[in-house]
């Protein structure tokens, strides 16, 4: 017997919730980075950078070039509105291309014409699928699957790449940060790399140093 798969409603489910915060951690140490510089789609109360656009700016509305100055020399975050992903996956493409590097977090639509067109085998995309689903509401693991996909625009001729990554486990590059102001050490097991900053982006516990000042340790 054949059973009727249930009708897509795209763009009337709720678009606005925020990436967990377990998730950004792990990414930002994945990343080596201690925050996104930018936030592509964001509000005021769920932006995951400084700096952001939101509704009234419209960042569909902003040429590539443009999305690339914000990324600036950092990261650009990216979790789109859920309806209509395959505008924001075009627009990644081409700032990727005008040298932005962004983590643009969707569901593992594998499918889709977006994933197609505008992520498989295009040099200098990297697709991580998420092994452990994360949960947005705090009270369940999302209902798909999903996927980071890395626009590297500092290594777009790289060869297109896919992983698998178990994200919770951990793994990552850094365990700690060293301070050179205060020779405070924080500990990833017990701190999120966004945690080490204050809102001017110094060391929270000395106010002095700037990022760069920061020692990574392994
Ligand atoms: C899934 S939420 C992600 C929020 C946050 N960036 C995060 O990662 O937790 C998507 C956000 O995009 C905003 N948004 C919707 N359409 C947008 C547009 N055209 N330009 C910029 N932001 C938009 C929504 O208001 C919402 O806050």
């Amino acid at each position: 017997m054949l059973v009727a798969m249930p009708k897509q409603k795209p763009g009337t489910s709720r678009q606005d919730y925020s990436t967990p915060e377990d998730l950004i951690c792990a990414i930002l140490k994945r990343l080596t980075i201690t925050s996104f510089r930018f936030d592509f789609a964001a509000d005021k109360k769920n932006t995951k950078a400084k700096r952001f656009w939101g509704v009234a700016d419209d960042s569909l509305s902003k040429p590539a070039k443009t999305w690339a100055r914000m990324c600036g020399e950092g990261w650009g975050w990216l979790n789109p509105p859920f309806a209509r992903i395959g505008r924001w996956a075009k627009r990644c493409l081409h700032a990727m291309w005008k040298g932005a590097d962004i983590a643009f977090l969707v569901p593992a639509a594998v499918g889709s014409n977006w994933f197609r067109d505008f992520i498989w085998d295009q040099p200098g995309v990297k697709v991580i699928f998420l092994n452990g689903r994360p949960s947005f509401d705090g009270k369940a693991p999302y209902i798909k699957d999903v996927m980071i996909i890395l626009f590297q625009g500092s290594f777009k001729d790289a060869p297109f790449a896919v992983e698998v990554w178990s994200w919770r486990a951990g793994g990552n590059p850094w365990t700690q940060m060293l301070c050179k102001d205060c020779g405070k050490v924080f500990d990833f097991d017990q701190f999120c790399p966004s945690d080490l900053e204050n809102n001017s982006g110094r060391c929270k516990e000395c106010n002095r140093s700037h990022v760069h000042r920061w020692e990574k340790l392994q």
